[in-house]
């Protein structure tokens, strides 16, 4: 998709702030740091819309991006940081399982992973856990321009296995921020799934 007009509607803690049109929702989900942001300023095509940083713990709502008028991105915080208090900690779990159980509206997930990494216990959890709800997943294994390709193969069957992947319902894609790798192949699955 050739994207020109987004905007961001709402940074919402709770089921009352979601926004209330109806359109279609992709969200993203992933440990702190990994590049869900990153990713999210790739496919609207902007260099800094969504914040990104090299602190872990940047996104703290659920960020609604209204893209070309036609769905929303959802962006999620990051699981998995450390220094985040347990009580908050708890809180977003709170939050995003409330989403995620609950938002009709919300048609398939994008689980980011590191490439170069065999997938946390979060990672693993949260995989499990749409894979549950029956939610359509795209993972997506980013930071890819940190590998080189001849590791692909290899990495993708590392990350597969330990997620306990199911071809039924998931689909996977190489990704990359820094040389927008995937890109195309990450709309289409968007595409197809509003
Ligand atoms: P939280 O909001 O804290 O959950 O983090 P996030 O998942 O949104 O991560 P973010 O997009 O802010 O990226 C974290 C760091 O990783 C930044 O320094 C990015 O520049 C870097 N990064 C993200 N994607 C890529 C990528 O594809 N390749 C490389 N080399 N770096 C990346
Ligand atoms: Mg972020």
């Amino acid at each position: 998709m050739d994207v020109h007009n987004v905007e961001m509607v709402m940074s919402a803690v709770s089921a009352a702030q979601y926004p209330t049109d109806g359109k279609p929702e992709i969200a993203l989900v992933g440990r702190s740091n990994v590049g869900k942001s990153s990713l999210t300023n790739t496919l609207i095509q902007r260099k800094n819309f969504a914040r990104t940083s090299s602190q872990p713990g940047k996104t703290q709502t659920l960020n609604f991006y209204d893209v070309e008028d036609k769905l929303y991105f959802v962006d999620v915080p990051g699981y998995g940081y450390a220094k985040v208090s347990k009580a908050q900690r708890e809180a977003f779990g709170v939050m995003i399982e409330e989403y995620i159980t609950s938002r009709k509206q919300l048609r398939g997930v994008i689980s980011l992973v590191d490439a170069r990494h065999e997938p946390s216990e979060d990672d693993i959890s949260m995989y499990e856990w749409l894979h549950y709800y029956n939610i359509p997943i795209l993972v997506v294994a980013t930071k890819s321009d940190k590998i080189s390709r001849g590791k692909f193969n290899k990495a993708e069957s590392v990350i597969k296995k330990s997620l306990g992947f199911s071809n039924e319902d998931s689909d996977f894609q190489f990704f990359s921020s820094e040389t927008k790798y995937g890109k195309e192949e990450v709309w289409r699955w968007i595409e197809n799934h509003l």
